[in-house]
C-alpha cells in the first residue's frame, strides 16, 4: 500500500509517499481503509526526532495519528465493528494514518463515524477536540470565570475556546486580525491581538486582577513563568507542552497529554454533526502532495483550522 513514509529521523524533506506493507488486524484490532488523514504537529516532530527521547518510533515510520475511513476487515475479538462501518480513530502514530490503511485498536480510539459527517470533518477532530476535552477537564472552570486561551486559533485551541464557551466561561482568545472574527465566532468574548498588543498585559487589562486560567497552547519552558503572570492568585495554568511545575502566587500549572476515554470520541463526533461545535479544514491535500503538506503545514503557512490529506 501506499503511505507518507520518513525513512530515518531527519528533516522533512526526506518524506517520500512510498510503497509499504498493509498492515493486518491482530486480535482485538480493525484494519481501516483510510478516506483522510489529519495533520498535527506531533507529525513533524516525530519525523525530524525532536520527540526521540519520550516516543520514539520505528523506522520506515508512516506519519500520522487521526484518521475516518472504512473498516476493512475486523481481527478475532472484535466485537462493535465490521466491514463497511464508517469510524473515526486515533492510531497513537503506530502505525501512521497517513496511508491507505492503518489499524486502531477497538476501544476508546475508535469510533462510528455518524451519518452525514464527513470524513475530512471527522479526521480533523479526533485529536484536536480529544486534547481541547483534556485541556477543559484540567482547567476546571465555573461558568463566569475567566480564560485566557493563547494559540485559540489552531486545531487544539479552537475546540478549548468552544468547550470552554459553552461551559459558560469568559473566553479571552489570541488570534491575529484576519482571525478575529473566526474566534468570536467559537465563543471568545473578547479578542486579543497577538501581533499588536502583549497577550499579557492586555489579558490583565481586560481582567484586572488576573483570570481564573490560562491555556497556553505555544509557550513552552521557563516562558511559562511569564504566562502565569496573567493568573489571579491561586489560579491555573493548563499547557500542552512542558515547562515548570512551580510557579509564584500560588498558580497551579497542569501538562496536559491527551487521553482517549470510552464514549468521548463518538460524543465529540456527534457534537461536531450537530453544530454544537465546529472544526475547519483549512486545506485539502491528495495523498501524493503529503510529504508537500507536512512541508506546509510545519512551516506556519496555514493560520488557522486543520489541513487533512486525502487518501
Ligand atoms: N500534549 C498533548 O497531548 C498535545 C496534543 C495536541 C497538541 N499538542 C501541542 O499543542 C500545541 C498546539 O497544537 P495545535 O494542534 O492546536 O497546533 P496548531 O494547529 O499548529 O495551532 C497553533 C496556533 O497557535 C497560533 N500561534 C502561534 N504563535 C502564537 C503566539 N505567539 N500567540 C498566540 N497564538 C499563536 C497559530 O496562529 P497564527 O497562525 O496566527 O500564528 C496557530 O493557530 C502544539 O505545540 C502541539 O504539539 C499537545
Amino acid at each position: 500500500m501506499k503511505a507518507l513514509v520518513a525513512p530515518s529521523y531527519g528533516p522533512l524533506d526526506q518524506l517520500v509517499v512510498t510503497d509499504v506493507p498493509k498492515p493486518a488486524p491482530g486480535p482485538g484490532q480493525i484494519l481501516v481503509r483510510v478516506e483522510t488523514a489529519a495533520l498535527n504537529p506531533l507529525d513533524a516532530a516525530l519525523v525530524v526526532g525532536a520527540m526521540r527521547e519520550m516516543m520514539p518510533v520505528e523506522h520506515p515510520f508512516v506519519v500520522g495519528m487521526d484518521a475516518s475511513g472504512v473498516v476493512e476487515a475486523v481481527g478475532e475479538g472484535v466485537t462493535g465493528y465490521a466491514a463497511g462501518d464508517e469510524v473515526l480513530a486515533y492510531t497513537h502514530f503506530h502505525p501512521g494514518t497517513i496511508a491507505e490503511y492503518t489499524l486502531v485498536t477497538e476501544g476508546p480510539d475508535v469510533a462510528p463515524r455518524p451519518a452525514g459527517l464527513d470524513a475530512a470533518r471527522a479526521a480533523a477532530l479526533v485529536s484536536t477536540s480529544l486534547t481541547g476535552e483534556c485541556v477543559l477537564d484540567a482547567v476546571a472552570g465555573e461558568a463566569g470565570q475567566a480564560l485566557l486561551v493563547i494559540g485559540a486559533t489552531g486545531g487544539v485551541g479552537s475546540f478549548v475556546v468552544q468547550l470552554a464557551s459553552r461551559a459558560g466561561l469568559r473566553v479571552l482568545a489570541t488570534a491575529a486580525p484576519a482571525d478575529a472574527e473566526y474566534v468570536r465566532g467559537l465563543g471568545a468574548s473578547e479578542v486579543i491581538d497577538y501581533t499588536a498588543v502583549d497577550t499579557l498585559k492586555e489579558a490583565l487589562r481586560l481582567a484586572p486582577d488576573g483570570v481564573d486560567a490560562v491555556v497556553d497552547l505555544i509557550s513552552r519552558g521557563p516562558a511559562l513563568a511569564g504566562t502565569a503572570a496573567a493568573v489571579k492568585e491561586g489560579g491555573r495554568l493548563v499547557s500542552t507542552l512542558m515547562g515548570p511545575t512551580e510557579f509564584e502566587r500560588g498558580v497551579t500549572v497542569t501538562y496536559v497529554r491527551m487521553a482517549t476515554r470510552d464514549g468521548r470520541l463518538g460524543a465529540l463526533a456527534e457534537r461536531v454533526l450537530s453544530g454544537d461545535l465546529s472544526v475547519e479544514v483549512t486545506a485539502t491535500y491528495p495523498l501524493s502532495d503529503a510529504p508537500k503538506a507536512l512541508a506546509e503545514f510545519a512551516a506556519g503557512r496555514y493560520t488557522r483550522g486543520k489541513v487533512v490529506v486525502t487518501v
